[in-house]
């Protein structure tokens, strides 16, 4: 599978990364469990594939333990990334997202990470959310330069959105931005360049829009998106919903890696094919732009 340079970083990523946020457990949110064995086969599968870059957090329930647990002897096969400020509270059913912005809760994140996940040092630290005056005023990145400079992370990062992406990449710090986007959602795509043109590293979220329309986790407003634009007319036989999005995706070079979460072996390895495909030939990439575009103009809300 093709390697992309994450930025400044100089990390060697596959461009298809692996998003372990389904592999939570019970008790935190949605319907679906997976199971101890099944989180087993497929971190070991995703590494047997030639995946080099795992993203999780401290938010994602019994994630980074199975990471330590079930992958950490092959810890030198990948990049680690995982965020902080996170100060989940475990409800008796489910688990509740909270982020707390004080060094307390950065260092505690960080110690427990790497506990959890039985290691000595985190590839890749993200921020949470987060907004850049606060994340200043309270002094939290030099709370990570620090870390940095101790070794226990190696870069330093920030996952996040628009409008408080603007502000962050303008601190002129950070690493790694992790940034929703695919061709369904493409709202980031002109921050994403502006990243990588600063020099960071950018990683994907969502960069397959959950499967497209026939997922089974259902979201309405992509599978909109994808019937406004009429996309169903771009597929071949051979080509499925799910590798048009994630190839289109990966046809962006700002795009250094995109984490893809599936718990399910059988879309992990068409991932895996459809990354090693790589980008869409031009002329379909162009005219799924022209659709989405055509599409957005004439929304009714515009
Ligand atoms: N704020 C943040 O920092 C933040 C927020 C959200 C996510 N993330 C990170 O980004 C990662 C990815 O995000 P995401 O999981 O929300 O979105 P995603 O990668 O767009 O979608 C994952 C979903 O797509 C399905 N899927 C994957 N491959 C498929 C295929 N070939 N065909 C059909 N369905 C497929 C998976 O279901 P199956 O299991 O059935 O394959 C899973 O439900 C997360 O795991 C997490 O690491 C970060």
């Amino acid at each position: 599978m093709e390697k992309r340079t994450l930025g400044n970083t100089g990390l060697q990523v596959s461009c298809l990364g692996y998003g372990s946020m389904g592999l939570r457990g019970p008790n935190t949110w949605g319907v679906r469990v997976v199971d101890e064995s099944s989180a087993e086969r497929v971190l070991h599968a995703v590494l047997d594939h030639g995946v080099n870059l795992i993203d999780t957090s401290p938010d994602y329930g019994m994630c980074e333990r199975r990471i330590g647990d079930f992958i950490s002897s092959r810890r030198k096969e990948y990049y680690l990334a995982t965020k902080c400020g996170c100060d989940p509270i475990q409800h008796t059913g489910h688990l509740e997202i909270r982020h707390t912005w004080t060094r307390d809760v950065i260092r505690r994140n960080v110690d427990e990470s790497l506990r959890r996940m039985k290691t000595d040092y985190i590839d890749i630290i993200q921020f949470h959310g987060g907004d850049a005056r606060t994340l200043e005023n309270a002094g939290l990145i030099d709370s990570l330069v620090q870390l940095r400079d101790a070794g226990l992370v190696r870069h330093i990062g920030v996952s996040s959105k628009l409008p408080e992406l603007n502000d962050l990449i303008a601190l002129n710090v950070f690493e790694v931005f992790q940034i929703p986007y695919s061709c369904l959602e493409p709202t980031h795509e002109s921050a994403i360049r502006r990243c990588a043109e600063s020099g960071a590293g950018v990683i994907i979220r969502g960069g397959i829009a959950q499967g497209g329309p026939e997922a089974e986790i259902q979201r309405p407003a992509v599978n909109d998106a994808w019937a406004k634009a009429q996309l169903d007319d771009l597929l071949t036989e051979e080509m499925s919903r799910a590798e048009l999005i994630l190839r289109y995706t990966i046809s962006n070079p700002c795009c250094h890696a995109t984490i893809v979460g599936t718990a399910n072996l059988i879309h992990l390895a068409e991932n895996v094919a459809a990354a090693e495909v790589g980008p869409l030939p031009p002329k379909l990439k162009q005219e799924i732009d022209n659709r989405i575009h055509f599409a957005d103009r004439n929304s009714p809300s515009k």
